[in-house]
């Protein structure tokens, strides 16, 4: 008897204690859908603050290819290979036992990766089992041809600086100008795409994400600047932006070529009218004599650098010690972004303007959480409010594939308030759920930081940067 109470006491009790915890749970969900969705109409208004300047021009280099989207572990599967026991990193892949020592690494820790194929025969096997099969995407690719559609997609006049087969030609659409001749073979890439929490091997990925493979012929060499400088000086675009490079990241040039092209660049860029904004978007590079020549002969002509949370550390280390460094944290904090940022744009800030040189102005960080763009005061940068917003908006419009922005596929994965700075003493910043992007001045320029509605339910990952720095420098011109 005694224990039938007990027992009913129990079962009651449990009652009561999940009808407390099912209505705290609806409490928080209504809470943060409440703040989503406060969120996202502060952003969407900041968005739409700024009436967009149709027919502004802007020139894009370089490089064009087609990008095929296939299931990591499944075209690993179906092409027997295994996973190592141990990732190791390889600059050329040569063997497919390389590739899975390098695709394992930057897989772990869930960051985008880029590598170039030697072995032909390596490479023409992946694609053809990519042909193979119907459920893989092809798509235009390479990072300049993404960003010319966004900026075309924003109202823009745009010009690309790409050799492109009639096919590619037919991909982009006859809305971008082609600068650069008509060639009849075209570079593949393949980007091996994985969820977050996938497993391959004993390896887990804690963010969805992709790594691409290559065995370029033509990209490498940038062989679309002469026709691309000649036609971009009576295109007089307001905003140059230049892409692409890391297809020169550890491809096997003769001595000297990659230099030699880097220099040409360096030559274009200096020769370009002030009158245009000279935008460089960075990417994954893993050779330091590639870095120094890009800190040589790109960065000193650029106003503005756009950069991911893996770019801006190695770009760190570049400008500091001439190293690079690989990988990095996936969701780095928001005050040690902010202090790498104030660093780049304080040594970059101070470049001497001699031999037509310029001072950065701008600088566009796109982390998975947040935006953070720095614009100097007075500079010709306008809208950073917006341009943070719309990017940000862009990340998950981009992620789920979608215009419309469904609450109930994102996710805010930052705090609600956020140190400025690693320094001790320094001041806490709080997102406004109705202001989402905050922005404050410091010293000569200004800091905007835009919280991401995070995709939760992921379409596509690559060409998320590109979309998403085009999308907010569209607004800035
Ligand atoms: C190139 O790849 C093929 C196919 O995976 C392989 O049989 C061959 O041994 C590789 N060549 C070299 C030089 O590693
Ligand atoms: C890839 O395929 C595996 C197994 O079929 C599946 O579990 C996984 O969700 C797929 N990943 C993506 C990114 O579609
Ligand atoms: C170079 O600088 C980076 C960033 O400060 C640091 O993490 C790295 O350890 C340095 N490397 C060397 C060799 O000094
Ligand atoms: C980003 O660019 C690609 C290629 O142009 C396009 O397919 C995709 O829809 C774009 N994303 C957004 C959000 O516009």
């Amino acid at each position: 008897m005694s224990l039938l109470t007990k027992a009913g006491g129990v079962v009651s009790l449990s009652i009561f204690v999940a009808l407390v915890a099912y209505l705290h749970r609806s409490y928080n969900d209504k809470i943060l859908n409440d703040r989503l969705d406060s969120v996202l109409r502060g952003l969407l208004r900041a968005e739409k603050k700024v009436g967009f300047e149709t027919r502004t021009r802007v020139a894009v280099g370089f490089g064009a290819c087609v990008d095929g989207f296939v299931n990591a572990t499944d075209i690993f599967h179906n092409l027997g290979f295994i996973p190592p026991d141990i990732p190791e990193h390889y600059s050329v892949i040569r063997d497919q036992d390389e590739l899975g020592k390098v695709f394992s690494y930057f897989f772990r820790h869930g960051a985008a990766g880029e590598r170039y194929i030697e072995n032909r025969t390596l490479f023409e096997s992946i694609v053809n089992e990519a042909r193979r099969h119907s459920f893989t995407r092809w798509a235009v690719g390479g990072n300049a041809p993404v960003m010319a559609q966004r900026f075309a997609k924003e109202g823009c006049e745009v010009m690309l600086g790409a050799k492109v087969s009639p096919h590619l030609a037919g991909l982009l659409g006859s809305n971008i100008k082609i600068a650069g001749d008509t060639i009849d073979d075209e570079d593949i890439h393949i980007a091996l795409e994985y969820a977050t929490g996938t497993s391959w091997g004993n390896f887990k990925s804690p963010r969805a994400n992709r790594f691409f493979i290559h065995s370029d012929q033509f990209n490498p060499y940038i062989d679309s600047l002469e026709l691309f400088s000649q036609a971009a000086a009576s295109f007089s675009p307001q905003l140059l932006v230049v892409g692409g490079l890391q297809m020169m990241d550890s491809f096997p040039f003769k001595p000297g070529v990659r230099k030699e092209r880097l220099q040409k660049l360096g030559e274009v860029l200096a020769s370009t009218s002030k009158k245009t904004m000279i935008h460089f978007e960075m990417a994954s590079f893993s050779e330091e004599a590639l870095l120094q020549d890009l800190v040589e002969h790109v960065i000193p002509y650029s106003d503005s650098l756009g950069m991911n949370e893996q770019e801006l550390p190695n770009l760190y280390s570049a400008l500091m010690n001439g190293t690079a460094t690989l990988i990095s944290d996936a969701y780095p904090r928001i005050a040690h972004v902010l202090d790498q940022m104030r660093a780049v744009y304080k040594i970059l800030g101070q470049t001497s303007e001699k031999n037509n040189r310029r001072k950065l102005t701008r600088l566009h960080v796109h982390t998975l959480a947040y935006q953070a763009i720095i614009t100097t005061s007075g500079s010709p940068w306008k809208n950073t409010m917006s341009a943070a917003a719309k990017a940000s908006l862009t990340a998950n419009r981009h992620v789920c594939g979608s215009n419309f922005i469904h609450l109930e596929k994102a996710r805010l994965i930052i705090d609600e308030s956020f140190a400025a700075s690693q320094a001790h003493g320094s001041r806490r910043i709080s997102f406004e759920n109705n202001r989402p992007v905050s922005c404050w001045k410091e010293g000569n320029y200004e800091f905007c930081v835009a919280p991401v509605l995070v995709c939760t339910q992921v379409f596509q990952t690559a060409g998320g940067g590109d979309n998403v720095s085009s999308a907010g420098l569209a607004v800035q011109i």
